[in-house]
């Protein structure tokens, strides 16, 4: 069997492709990766033992942007993300990274590519303050006082709680302050991509806003963000462009203001009632 083809004109997902490749102006025979989007994945398939969990995802994860990858439980979105990151392995398909092909690649070639990817789990440690979270995270930092300090002064204002708690353990934190530190970590260093699964998942409503107002300017600073999320009203705040999964595909591409602006459209693709 083989993948369905984003060329395909007749593929919407591939029509979608085309029309970000006018706007971004990449031809897709261009053999310069300055052109191509920052992250492509096309017609790729993810098994995880006997089951067959990723049916051809196409992605196309422009520069400078914020990506919204949406879909119900299940959908495959968690999955997509750790395939990208070589945590899975993808069984067909082509996943490029900023002119790299990175579908075979090992998790630590991937991320030593510049992406920072924060995980369902938030991948933070307990025992250890806020200050050793961060400086772990920091592959270039030896010493706090190695930390590049006007980043870190940006860090603190995008999320104060993480000044607040610098020496407590990570684990006292609560679940919206944990997942402001891990975003934290991941910015730590500049990155070309940043991957975040559910940063909004459990959190207070007032903590949802916060993290809007962090990714708000995280965008201003010009970071490409591929983003899952759940939280409708969460993505159409944030997003620039969209991608909505179901069943292990891809199956709407687009501007996140246009499906925004589409209630119809948003309740057939995520079963939401609105
Ligand atoms: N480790 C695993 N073993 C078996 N099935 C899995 C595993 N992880 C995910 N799945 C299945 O793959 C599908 C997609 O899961 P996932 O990617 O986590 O979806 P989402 O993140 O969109 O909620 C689900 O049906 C889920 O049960
Ligand atoms: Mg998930």
């Amino acid at each position: 069997m083989s993948a369905p083809n984003p060329a395909t004109p007749s593929s919407p997902v591939g029509e979608a492709f085309d029309q970000w490749a006018q706007v971004t102006r990449v031809a897709r025979s261009t053999p310069l990766a300055r052109a191509e989007p920052l992250l492509t994945l096309r017609g790729v398939h993810t098994h995880i033992g006997a089951y067959h969990i990723l049916h051809g995802v196409d992605l196309v994860v422009p520069r400078g942007q914020l990506t919204m990858l949406l879909g119900r439980n299940g959908a495959g979105k968690t999955t997509t993300l750790r395939t990208i990151m070589g945590l899975w392995q993808a069984s067909q398909g082509d996943i490029r990274f900023n002119g790299h092909d990175i579908t075979k690649l090992h998790t630590p070639h991937i991320a030593g590519l510049n992406i920072a990817y924060v995980p369902e789990n938030m991948g933070i440690f307990s025992d250890l303050t806020v200050k050793e979270n961060m400086l772990l995270a920091a592959r270039s930092a030896k010493r706090a006082q190695h930390m590049d300090e006007a980043r870190l002064q940006w860090i603190f204002k995008l999320f104060p709680a993480v000044e607040k708690f610098w020496n407590h353990p990570a684990g006292k934190l609560s679940g919206g302050q944990k997942q402001m530190l891990a975003v934290s970590r991941a910015i730590v260093e500049p990155r070309d991509l940043l991957i975040i699964d559910e940063p909004s998942k459990g959190l207070a409503p007032v903590m949802i806003n916060n993290m809007i107002d962090a990714f708000q300017q995280l965008k201003a600073s010009g970071v490409s963000i591929l983003l899952v999320e759940q939280n409708i009203h969460f993505a159409k705040r944030l997003g620039d462009t969209v991608a909505v999964m179901d069943d292990g595909r891809v199956v709407h591409a687009g501007s996140m203001a246009e499906l925004a602006q589409d209630e119809a459209l948003q309740r057939s693709l995520l079963g939401l009632a609105l």
